[in-house]
């Protein structure tokens, strides 16, 4: 149900009234003045709307999210008016309880960033929108923010990690592999032709009714197939994954889906169940599941760290895998790669649950990595637009492809 308009968006101002009483409630003086660059960061790319002050240093002096989710669970999937018209409720509040628990002045802000691309045209707007306002207000530069590149750079408001280092971002939304040489400097190695992982998750959870499970009702779809799956046997159903014979960097999930799907309809006619009613064989599935999508992910992986390795795009020494997104937060994911981080002598990063799902804090960081670079700073926001869909750095998945590199095979004794 998630539908991506191609439109680069336009939006329309909320009244200057409403901004100047969001405003007043600020006139305050903090205290003791700081020291550092502060960046208050606006999230509202998809589902969430969340907003977050963070320091040079990376404290985050104050951050508030509110979470879509159990709305878009009801319906099976986001509805984008829906998710505009929960943005355009919660927006100023959120903003505002960043603010408040930052204990920050909006005066002593050095910059406000705001997601502009990829996303929800009709969720990036309401961001946008509510931003140029506000800078407008204040009289503050602008900082648009691509968002899977935050993702990426979320890593180093935790740990020094140096460029260049590799990113696999999985979610609901996207899945990528990616070289980050700068802050925006970014080589795409491969990416899902088809949905994300989350996605598939989230569709087969469906598909098993897992939501129907009285430990599972407010779990997102991956969620829950990780929980099920901790009480089936992976190896009761033989999944292929994807894309063996392909010697690229590239994803595809939506096969497995629907081999998924036809295992479900089989198991359903066996077991004498009407769709809709939860399986016997429901945790088997999910575990294989779950097992397959880890090994497809961890092979292509797997390639690309030698791809990089052996175009010397990575230290040879001290090689760093960074994985983030809502599905990072699968242990038995995280485990497949593991393996291929001690295999390959890398080293492997995730950030906390909290800061690989969707957040205002990396929104922030991302404008804060931008001052200090001094690149994509605007004070002057005329003519700027929101970016439904915008790739991600320079892509050189088809020279990947044609180096084809062989993996070697590892044990996923997981
Ligand atoms: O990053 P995220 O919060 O939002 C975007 O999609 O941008 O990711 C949400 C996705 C959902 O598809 C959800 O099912 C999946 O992440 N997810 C998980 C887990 N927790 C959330 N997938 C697998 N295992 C999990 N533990
Ligand atoms: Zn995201």
């Amino acid at each position: 149900m998630l539908i991506l308009s191609k439109t680069v968006g336009v939006f329309s101002k909320p009244s200057r009234r409403k901004t100047y009483e969001f405003l007043r409630i600020f006139n305050f003086h903090p205290g003791k003045p700081f020291l550092h660059k502060l960046v208050l960061g606006i999230e509202t790319s998809c589902d969430d709307t969340a907003a977050a002050v963070v320091d040079e240093t990376g404290n985050v002096l104050g951050e508030a999210i509110h979470s879509q989710t159990e709305v878009h669970l009801k319906t099976g999937g986001i509805v984008p008016s829906v998710a505009q018209q929960l943005h355009r409720e919660n927006i100023q509040r959120i903003v505002q309880e960043a603010l408040s628990a930052s204990k920050v002045c909006p005066s002593e802000l050095s910059a406000v960033a705001t997601t502009v691309k990829p996303g929800l045209a009709l969720s990036l707007g309401v961001g946008l929108s509510f931003s140029l306002h506000l800078v407008d207000q204040l009289k503050k530069p602008f900082i648009p923010i691509h968002h899977m590149e935050a993702h990426a750079l979320t890593i180093r408001l935790l740990n020094k990690v140096d460029f260049p280092f590799l990113v696999l971002l999985i979610s609901g939304g996207h899945c990528l592999l990616a070289l980050v040489r700068g802050v925006s400097d970014f080589l795409l190695l491969g990416k899902s032709l088809d949905i994300a992982p989350g996605d598939m998750l989230d569709k087969v959870a469906r598909r098993l009714s897992l939501i129907k499970h009285p430990e599972c009702s407010t779990m997102s779809g991956g969620k829950a197939i990780e929980h099920v799956a901790r009480q089936g046997n992976k190896l009761h159903f033989d999944i292929k994954p994807p894309m063996q014979r392909a010697k690229n960097c590239d994803f595809s999930f939506s096969g497995l889906q629907h081999v998924v799907d036809r295992i479900i309809t089989q198991k359903e006619k066996e077991e004498g169940i009407q769709k809709g009613e939860i399986l016997a064989s429901a945790a088997h599935i999910a575990a294989a599941v779950q097992h397959t999508t880890a090994c497809h992910i961890a092979k292509r992986t797997h390639r690309a760290i030698l791809f990089c390795k052996q175009r010397r795009l990575l230290s040879p020494s001290n090689a760093v895998l960074v994985v983030s997104g809502g599905v990072a937060s699968n242990l038995y994911i995280r485990k497949a790669l593991e393996i291929v981080t001690n295999a390959t002598e890398c080293t492997l990063l995730c950030p906390p649950p909290r800061l690989c799902t969707d957040n205002g804090i990396m929104i922030a960081w991302n404008g804060i990595e931008r001052l200090r670079a001094g690149v994509g700073i605007l004070h002057n926001t005329e003519g700027i637009r929101y970016e439904p869909k915008c790739p991600l750095g320079v892509d050189i998945s088809e020279e990947v492809g044609e180096a084809a590199i062989k993996v070697p095979r590892l044990k996923m004794d997981i």
